[in-house]
């Protein structure tokens, strides 16, 4: 489950019973913690951004931008068995830094941390640069950085063999070593100066252009996918798996988890009303400005009944934001050649393109069912929209339904990340 505080999106911040302000109490993310490891769930996630907020997020109160990891080692104190997926950026820190920081997490936490490698959509001039790094760049930094935090990550003690305190440390095989890394981006001499741990620390990935995949099937174990549709993870699952074998692993090496956008109430009219009022404050011009952002198309001067077809759209520029979000899009006018306004409030320029349930707990699993006995998914996870109570009804219900289904355990079996998700 998501911990970016999406119940609070749109006009929803706005609700007398939001919690908003309990966005800067730690306790509110502690007892979401809690709840979610109740529920045995595999982890709770946190997405990040080092940039200025999304252009929905800049119109609500602040305090959704504090740092993931920091906040997953306070989580790491209340909760026990729980994996914390946290998201950091390679593009724009140093592999030691990383490595460092999350192997302290995962230390803190007994092997409960989990990487999500992002390289970043924005934030560029907050590191001195003017134009973010192509795509291409910003990969072939995170596989390095990957490659270095790796190398680091072995070079330290991973304190499972005995201490021969008579022996003393000379001639250990957990004598930190230096790696003495020289590669493209990064210097490293290493090793790194701090306690490793002996379970495998998850790695995730977002980001799923052709490069994104490639990235995704050389190092992933999970990738937090962006699927509007059950076509679109069927595809992306069945190009993962091809991908990852193609590099020696193993077909279900990355398993892929879509983002579940729920806007859920005790029926399908509330629900559809709760989705309505969280959205009835973004204006045409904005969800306008957000294609263009998106694209660089500018569909301001069309009637909104007008139909956009494939031949209307520009080439796909090298220089996009996110690849993965523009091919969605340009995916979605070519299979429905959908009107102006049927677009703009498509979950495509709307939303971040993820899967969406408007209605019922009970709808939200069929729909889970459906997607999982498909082979559309290995996991996913939970994003709620609109309301606390959207949220409270999700982890109510969600998790206990698909546990009587025996989709999800009835009780943790393992004591780390790595064993919830079947690593070895
Ligand atoms: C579903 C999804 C979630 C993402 N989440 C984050 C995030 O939390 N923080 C971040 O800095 N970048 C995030 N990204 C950006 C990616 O890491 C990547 O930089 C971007 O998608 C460009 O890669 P692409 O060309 O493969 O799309 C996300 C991308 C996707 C598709």
């Amino acid at each position: 489950m998501t911990l970016a505080p999406t119940w609070l999106s749109g006009e929803a911040w706005r609700r007398e019973d939001s919690a908003v302000e309990r966005l800067s109490d730690p306790r509110f993310f502690i007892e979401l913690a809690q709840r979610a490891e109740a529920a045995h769930l595999d982890f709770v996630f946190r997405p990040d951004s080092l940039g200025a907020p999304p252009a929905g997020m800049a119109r609500r109160p602040g305090g959704s931008g504090s740092d993931p990891t920091l906040l997953m080692t306070l989580l790491a104190g209340h909760t026990s068995r729980i994996g914390l997926l946290t998201t950091a950026s390679t593009t724009f820190f140093p592999p030691y830094i990383l490595a460092r920081a999350l192997m302290t997490l995962h230390w803190l936490s007994g092997g409960r941390a989990g990487w999500n490698i992002v390289t970043s959509l924005d934030g560029q001039r907050n590191f001195g640069l003017e134009q973010m790094p192509s795509a291409e760049e910003r990969y072939a930094r995170a596989a390095e950085a990957v490659q270095v935090i790796r190398a680091l990550w072995d070079s330290c003690p991973t304190g499972a063999a005995p201490i021969d305190r008579a022996a003393g440390l000379d001639g250990s095989a957990t004598l930190p070593a230096a790696i003495a890394h020289k590669g493209t981006y990064y210097q490293v001499e290493g090793p790194l100066a701090a306690l490793g741990h002996p379970a495998p620390l998850p790695l995730f990935q977002a980001g799923a252009s052709h490069v994104g995949r490639g990235f995704a099937a050389a190092i992933a174990d999970g990738t937090f996918a962006a699927c509007p549709d059950k076509d679109a993870a069927l595809a992306l699952r069945a190009d993962l798996r091809r991908r990852a074998v193609a590099r020696g692993r193993a077909a279900d090496a990355v398993r892929v988890m879509p983002g579940l956008s729920l806007f859920l109430a005790a029926s399908e009219t509330e629900a559809r009303e709760l989705y309505r009022e969280t959205h009835a404050g973004t204006s045409r011009a904005q969800k306008l400005a957000k294609l263009t952002s998106m694209i660089g198309l500018d569909l301001s001067g069309w009637n909104g009944a007008r139909r956009i077809t494939a031949s209307d759209l520009p080439p796909l520029d090298a220089a996009l934001r996110s690849r993965t979000h523009a091919e969605l899009l340009y995916r979605k006018v070519a299979r429905s050649e959908p009107s102006v306004d049927e677009l703009l409030d498509a979950p495509e320029v709307l939303g971040s393109a993820h899967w969406q349930v408007i209605g019922t707990p009970g709808q939200a699993v069929d729909a889970i069912r459906d997607w999982a006995d498909a082979g559309a998914l290995d996991g996913l996870i939970l994003f709620p929209g609109g309301s606390v109570g959207c949220l409270d009804l999700a982890l109510s219900t969600i998790p206990a339904a698909l546990a009587e289904d025996r989709r999800l355990r009835e009780d943790y079996e393992s004591e780390c990340f790595a064993g919830h998700l079947g690593l070895g």
